[in-house]
């Protein structure tokens, strides 16, 4: 019941603007610094250049979402730039995730996708592979839309499909040649559309990794639930599917030791490390979806 009304109090504060506009302003704090690898692009390549050294992957994602006008978008549009560039130029292991909310799909979707294809030419240039984060439900399809344009022109580009939603089954299906991240789902949605049973999200989470598995597409298992991890090992010995074929995912600051254990392990891991003083929304819903991370907050507030 506690963890349902706080769960519910964080997802409000992750959308509060004046608490995310405030948030901004004080700086990373409430322990957020353990989850997120500092405000500038330098502190987070560091942060990559340490997980590379032990054998992590990453994939870097400069924080921001739900702009409110295309000056702040177009800005959006060139960190992302930047950080590829700087990605390439710094010699480390790293992808790039965005958020297309933060690139002015909210303004128009035309104008939304002239940005991502900005983004797109420079990690094609620089032989990098860039990830759609996906967002709550009523950006869906229009993220999918997006997607599929920018797919006629480029192949280094993948999304998210959220395996809390029922359309998700028919998503991946239509999307068997693209790279998937696949997620339980981090967002608040409706009875009508998504699954509110955990039971029954991890059973449809397992099914649709299983079936982007056996397209033979690239599959990205982004979770910390080392049940669903075991899972998704045995499945793949039995099934005799490549190791480079998929990888696991993590977020910066989760399960370090799972992390490494499935590096010692031979998998491939990628950590997604996200960066940028826009980091109250991304660290409120951490919060919600599992209270017991309180305990950042509580040891960030009795340390500097
Ligand atoms: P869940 O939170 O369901 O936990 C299952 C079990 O695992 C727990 O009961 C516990 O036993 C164990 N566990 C989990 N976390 C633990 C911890 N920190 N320590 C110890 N045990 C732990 N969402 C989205 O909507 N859109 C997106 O684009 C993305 N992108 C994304 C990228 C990456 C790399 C990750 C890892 C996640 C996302 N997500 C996301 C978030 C995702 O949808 C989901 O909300 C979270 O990963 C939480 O779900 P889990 O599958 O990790 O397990």
């Amino acid at each position: 019941m506690l963890s349902k009304v706080s769960r519910s109090l964080f997802m409000y504060a992750s959308k509060n603007k004046t608490m995310n506009k405030a948030a901004k302003r004080w700086g990373l704090q409430l322990g957020a610094s353990q989850v997120v690898a500092g405000s500038t692009i330098e502190s987070a390549l560091q942060k990559v250049r340490e997980l590379n050294e032990v054998g992590l992957a990453s994939t870097l994602d400069h924080l921001g979402e739900f702009v409110r006008n295309k000056v702040e978008a177009v800005e959006a549009t060139k960190c992302n730039i930047k950080a590829l560039e700087a990605i390439a130029e710094g010699g480390v292991q790293s992808q790039l995730s965005v958020k297309l909310t933060q690139l002015g799909l909210d303004l128009g979707a035309d104008f939304c996708l002239q940005n991502m294809q900005l983004i797109m030419e420079t990690a094609k240039r620089t032989r990098n592979f860039v990830t759609i984060d996906m967002e709550d439900y009523s950006h869906c399809q229009m993220t999918l839309d997006v997607l599929n344009e920018l797919r006629k022109d480029f192949e280094n580009v993948g999304t998210v499909i959220q395996a809390y939603l029922y359309r998700s089954q028919q998503d991946v299906m239509a999307l068997k040649d693209v790279p998937l991240r696949l997620v339980k789902g981090a967002y608040k949605e409706a009875v009508g559309v998504a699954f509110q049973d955990k039971k029954e999200v991890d059973e449809n989470f397992l099914n649709l990794i299983k079936l982007h598995l056996l397209n033979g597409s690239y599959t990205a298992i982004a979770t910390h639930d080392h049940q669903i991890i075991a899972k998704v090992k045995s499945f793949v010995e039995n099934h005799n599917i490549s190791r480079n074929q998929f990888e696991f995912q993590m977020l910066y600051g989760f399960r370090n030791e799972l992390q490494l254990q499935l590096v010692e392990q031979g998998y491939n891991m990628r950590v997604y490390v996200p960066f940028g003083e826009d980091w109250f929304g991304y660290y409120m819903r951490r919060l919600a979806e599992r209270p017991q991370n309180i305990s950042f907050a509580i040891r960030g507030l009795f340390s500097k």
